[in-house]
């Protein structure tokens, strides 16, 4: 569409406010515009423009790079976020030359080469709001932070009066790490689709980009697969403390990838092995060393259950299981699990290990496996994920020494299913007590003795979910966690500041009311009145 035609949608908005179909203006004064300083992650920089606001009114429209459905697809989401809670039509239109002067625009020219990928350069003037970056991951980026510069209102179901000011300035952004991970322990209580994609939106807001999906342990297999059907329909009936469990059919694990995507989220699914599949070895007699299928399980030990190293049907097994999962995947990566295997000795889980990797391998993905991997030979191509709690491990320095890749997830930082002190009635206490400061306070380029910034793909925030068993229980324990983790993962460690952070984390509060997200109100956090 031309300009022309921009002109002229414009003009149909205005008639239509003319005549009363739109809300009229509202009558309550401005507040102050939210603050540039208020991101979360913190941004590179931050420049205001003093005095200087951007009003989004009736008449205003979203221009996206000409010729790009990504784009399109960006603006759309943000013009469902501004229709909802504005009322305002938000019609997205495609930019053609030259460059619209108003409105906001969501563009892939004129981004500084330094943003890469997944920043993004924010300039707000009295006239426009322009987000430009060099790929749409970095246009998504930038709406997430446009819709923290929004009032929390903006993120209303329901229409309210605003006004929706934005603080003029420039943001110029980009992440610090690759690996900006959350993950998802569906095995030992089941979570549907809709809770998942749910904390996919949430996550995302802040910038997370990996969704890790624990889909098999001992209590619960939860993907299907076609060539093992049982897995899933026996392996997968049951959960901690006995409830009926579930699984995600094939189609409903593409439509997570699918929604995962669209917010430039990747699925990292994992199947643990050869320890933690009580559940595959309950399903398939034929897959234990000694021919007797095992009872599923319902607590929450672990270290309990091995596949049979030395049986050739493990490894078609798991051929089978990671080519199907290889198919379903678009991202690179495969995660093996790989921890707490104490039913297997090392020689055989060096066996293991090396077999599955190949298979991987094969199935043209690279592994992901919790730390405990190198204690087998890896692939050069292999990630390790470490999630111990001390600074020091030898065996995962000698292996970043090696060229593997680290990502941190230290348990007594990260693990989102800590409690935050002896009072939270969910989550375990095996790593500590983890309250936000404890999240917020260390830096995974500078934690790990000979683990240094090179070595470290990124950061993740797991949440097991042994006593975690609804949507509310997952957010109260990741909310205000998580966005901790987040911003450890993007901002640069020269922004690493604990006022500044609890004090953006606090001005999150009044947007996770609106968003109705059971957050923790940790008394460390200035939250503002009424939050
Ligand atoms: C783990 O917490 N067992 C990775």
């Amino acid at each position: 569409m031309t300009i022309g035609g921009v002109r002229l949608l414009t003009t149909v908005i205005l008639a239509l406010v003319g005549s009363g179909v739109a809300p009229a203006a509202p009558a309550t004064p401005a507040a102050a515009a939210v603050s540039l300083a208020s991101v979360v992650p913190a941004p590179v920089t931050a420049t205001p423009a003093t005095g200087v606001t951007y009003r989004v009114t009736a008449a205003t429209a979203i221009y996206t790079e000409p010729g790009s459905p990504a784009v399109a697809d960006v603006a759309g989401q943000l013009a469902a976020i501004l229709r909802r809670s504005t009322g305002y039509p938000m019609p997205v239109v495609d930019a053609s030359s030259p460059t619209p002067t108003d409105g906001i625009a969501l563009l892939l020219s004129g981004a500084p080469a330094s943003v890469g990928n997944e920043g993004y350069q924010l300039d707000v003037t009295t006239a426009s709001i322009a987000v430009r970056a060099n790929q749409p991951a970095g246009l998504f980026a930038g709406v997430q932070t446009l819709r923290q510069l929004l009032p929390p209102t903006v993120e209303s179901a329901t229409v309210q009066p605003g006004p929706w000011e934005v603080a003029g300035g420039r943001i110029v952004d980009h992440p610090r790490f690759a690996h900006r991970g959350a993950m998802l322990d569906v095995a030992r209580h089941f979570l549907p689709v809709a809770v998942v994609k749910r904390y996919i939106d949430e996550i995302a807001l802040y910038k997370v980009n990996r969704l890790h999906l624990h889909l098999s342990d001992d209590q619960g297999w939860r993907i299907a697969v076609n060539s093992w059907p049982n897995l899933a329909v026996y392996g997968g009936s049951t959960q901690v403390g006995g409830g009926t469990g579930g699984y995600y059919t094939q189609d409903e694990y593409r439509q997570i990838v699918a929604y995962a995507a669209a917010r430039y989220v990747m699925v990292v699914p994992e199947i643990d092995m050869p320890g933690h599949t009580n559940a595959a070895l309950a399903s398939y007699a034929e897959l234990n060393c000694d021919g007797v299928a095992p009872k599923l399980y319902t607590g929450t030990k672990v270290g309990f259950s091995s596949l049979c190293v030395s049986k050739e049907l493990t490894y078609t097994f798991i051929d089978q299981v990671l080519g199907e999962l290889a198919a379903l995947t678009p991202g690179p990566y495969l995660h093996i699990g790989g921890d707490e295997a104490s039913s297997t000795t090392a020689a055989d889980y060096a066996t293991f290990m090396n077999r599955a990797q190949q298979i991987v391998a094969g199935h043209g993905k690279s592994v992901v496996g919790w730390h405990d991997i190198v204690n087998a030979p890896v692939l050069p191509s292999t990630v390790a994920q470490y999630w111990g709690t001390t600074t020091s491990h030898a065996a995962v320095a000698a292996a970043a020494g090696n060229g593997i890749k680290i990502i941190m997830s230290p348990a007594n930082r990260s693990y989102l299913d800590m409690k935050y002190n002896s009072r939270t009635r969910l989550g375990q206490r095996w790593a500590g007590f983890i309250e936000v400061q404890d999240a917020y306070g260390w830096d995974p380029g500078a934690y790990l003795s000979g683990v240094g910034e090179t070595s470290v793909l990124g950061v993740e925030a797991p949440l097991w979910t042994e006593t975690i068993e609804t949507l509310a229980d997952v957010e109260y324990m990741a909310f205000p966690r998580l966005p901790a983790i987040a911003e450890l993962g993007w901002s640069p460690a020269s922004t690493h500041d604990w006022t500044s952070f609890q004090q953006r984390l606090g001005a999150q509060g009044p947007r996770w009311r609106v968003m109705g997200i059971n957050y923790y109100h940790s008394t460390q956090v200035s939250w503002p009145t009424g939050s």
